[in-house]
C-alpha cells in the first residue's frame, strides 16, 4: 500500500491536507488568484472558474482543507465567523424554531435576538450540558440546534454524541461551533453533528491578522442549500484572505500544542492564586466538563476564564498586564485577555449574564504561544499589583 492510500494523521494533514500548491508551475503555495471573474474559452465552454462570488481556486482550495480536516462533505469559507452563522440562519423560515446553547459568543446570541427574531424565527436558550433540558426544549417546528463546547466564556462542555442522537432522531440539524477546538483535538461531524461552523479568525487562521468563517456539512444535500446561500448573499473569503488562511492552518497542530501546554499550566497556577475566585479550565481534574471533553476530544484547548475574587480589581489587572494585550478576540499566537462583561458579552442582557455566571469579575484569557514563564510573571504581576 503507497504511502497516499494510507490514513494520515491529523497533524500531516493539517500541514498537506488538500493543499496541493499548484500542479502547473509546482510552486508548493496555493497560488493566489485575484480575479474577479474568469474568461470562457467559448460559448457554452468554462474552464470550471466563471465569477469568485460562487469559487475561486484559492478559497476552493482553503474550502477542500477544511472539508478535510472536519471529515465532511463539503466545506465553505466566508468573510467572517458571523457570515458563516447568518448562512446557518438563512437555513431557516419564517415559523421555525432554534435551540441554542445559551453560554454562547455573544454575537451569536445578538444574530439570533436582532435579526433571527424579526424574520418570525423563533428560538431558545438552553443549557446543553443538560441533554434531557436539551430535548425537552424541542418542538414541532424546530429545525436546528446550535451548540458551542466548550462554550464561550465558560468553558461548559456539552455531550455531542448524545445530543447528535437527540437531532436526529427530532428530524433537526446539528450545529456545532467548534471555534475553541478545531479539527485538530475535536472533530463533530465524526460524532454524529451534521455542520461544524468556525470562527477562523481564531486557531485557524491563527495571527490575529485574519477575519474568517468557515462551515462544513457531512453530506452532499446540505452542501448544495450552503453553497445556493453563500453565492447568493455573497460574503465570501477574499482570494488573499483564503490565501492567509491556508498559510496559517498549516501551523495549526504545533501552535495548539504549546498554546494548550501553556493553558494547562497558567490555569494550575491561577487556581492556585489567592487573589483568584474560581478557574475555568476544561483540562483542570476538577472541571465537570473533564472527563467528557477527554471522551470527546483529544485535548482541552488553550481559554481559560477566571474569576477574581474582588471584582474591584478588574481594571487594575486590565491596565498591568503587558506581554498579555487586552484585546478582544482569541486563539491567536499572541496571549489576548478579554473582559466578557463589557466585550464580547455586552450585546446580552445583564440579568442572562448574571445567570450564566458572566459577572464583574470573569476575565477571559486566550493562551498563546510565548514562554509560559513571561505569561505567569506578567499575569502574577497584574493580579498583584
Ligand atoms: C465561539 C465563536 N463563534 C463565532 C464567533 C464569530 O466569529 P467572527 O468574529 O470571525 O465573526 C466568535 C468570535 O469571537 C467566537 O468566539
Amino acid at each position: 500500500m503507497g504511502f497516499e492510500e494510507k490514513k494520515r494523521h491529523q497533524a500531516t494533514d493539517i500541514v498537506r491536507g488538500a493543499i496541493d500548491g499548484d500542479p502547473v508551475t509546482g510552486a508548493i503555495s496555493v497560488p493566489i488568484y485575484q480575479s474577479a471573474t474568469f474568461r470562457h474559452p467559448s460559448l457554452g465552454e468554462t474552464t470550471g472558474w466563471d465569477y469568485t462570488r460562487q469559487s475561486n481556486p484559492t478559497r476552493t482550495a482553503l474550502e477542500a482543507h477544511l472539508a478535510l480536516l472536519e471529515k465532511g462533505a463539503r466545506g465553505f469559507a466566508f468573510s467572517s465567523g458571523m457570515a458563516a452563522m447568518s448562512a446557518v440562519l438563512d437555513l431557516m423560515r419564517t415559523g421555525d424554531h432554534v435551540i441554542l446553547s445559551e453560554d454562547l459568543y455573544g454575537g451569536t446570541w445578538r444574530l439570533f435576538d436582532e435579526l433571527a427574531r424579526a424574520r418570525g424565527i423563533f428560538f431558545d436558550f438552553v443549557d446543553t450540558t443538560d441533554n434531557g433540558a436539551a430535548e425537552a426544549a424541542f418542538r414541532k417546528e424546530t429545525r436546528l440546534l446550535i451548540v458551542e463546547t466548550p462554550s464561550n466564556p465558560m468553558m461548559r462542555v456539552s455531550d455531542l454524541r448524545a445530543l447528535a442522537r437527540i437531532a436526529r432522531a427530532k428530524g433537526a440539524i446539528l450545529v456545532v461551533d467548534n471555534t475553541f477546538m478545531t479539527p485538530f483535538l475535536q472533530r463533530p461531524l465524526e460524532l454524529g453533528a451534521h455542520i461544524v461552523l468556525h470562527s477562523g479568525t481564531k486557531y485557524l487562521a491563527g495571527h490575529n491578522d485574519t477575519l474568517c468563517g468557515f462551515l462544513v456539512c457531512s453530506d452532499e444535500a446540505l452542501g448544495e442549500r450552503i453553497a445556493l446561500i453563500q453565492k447568493t448573499t455573497g460574503a465570501v473569503l477574499s482570494p488573499f484572505e483564503s490565501w492567509l488562511a491556508i498559510r496559517g492552518i498549516k501551523t495549526l497542530a504545533l501552535r495548539m500544542e504549546r498554546q494548550q501546554r501553556n493553558a494547562g499550566e497558567l490555569a494550575e497556577r491561577l487556581s492556585a492564586h489567592p487573589a483568584v475566585a474560581a478557574v475555568h479550565y476544561v483540562g483542570l481534574p476538577s472541571h465537570p466538563g473533564y472527563g467528557l471533553c477527554r471522551k470527546q476530544a483529544s485535548g482541552f484547548g488553550a481559554m481559560i476564564s477566571f474569576g477574581l475574587r474582588d471584582p474591584g480589581r478588574v481594571p487594575g489587572v486590565l491596565a498591568g498586564v503587558r506581554l498579555i494585550l487586552f484585546a478582544e478576540s482569541l486563539g491567536g499566537v499572541e496571549s489576548l485577555i478579554t473582559y466578557p462583561m463589557t466585550q464580547t458579552h455586552a450585546a446580552m442582557p445583564a440579568e442572562y449574564r448574571k445567570r450564566l455566571g458572566v459577572d464583574e469579575g470573569l476575565l477571559r484569557l486566550s493562551v498563546g504561544i510565548e514562554d509560559v514563564r513571561d505569561l505567569w510573571d506578567d499575569l502574577r504581576g497584574a493580579l498583584e499589583a
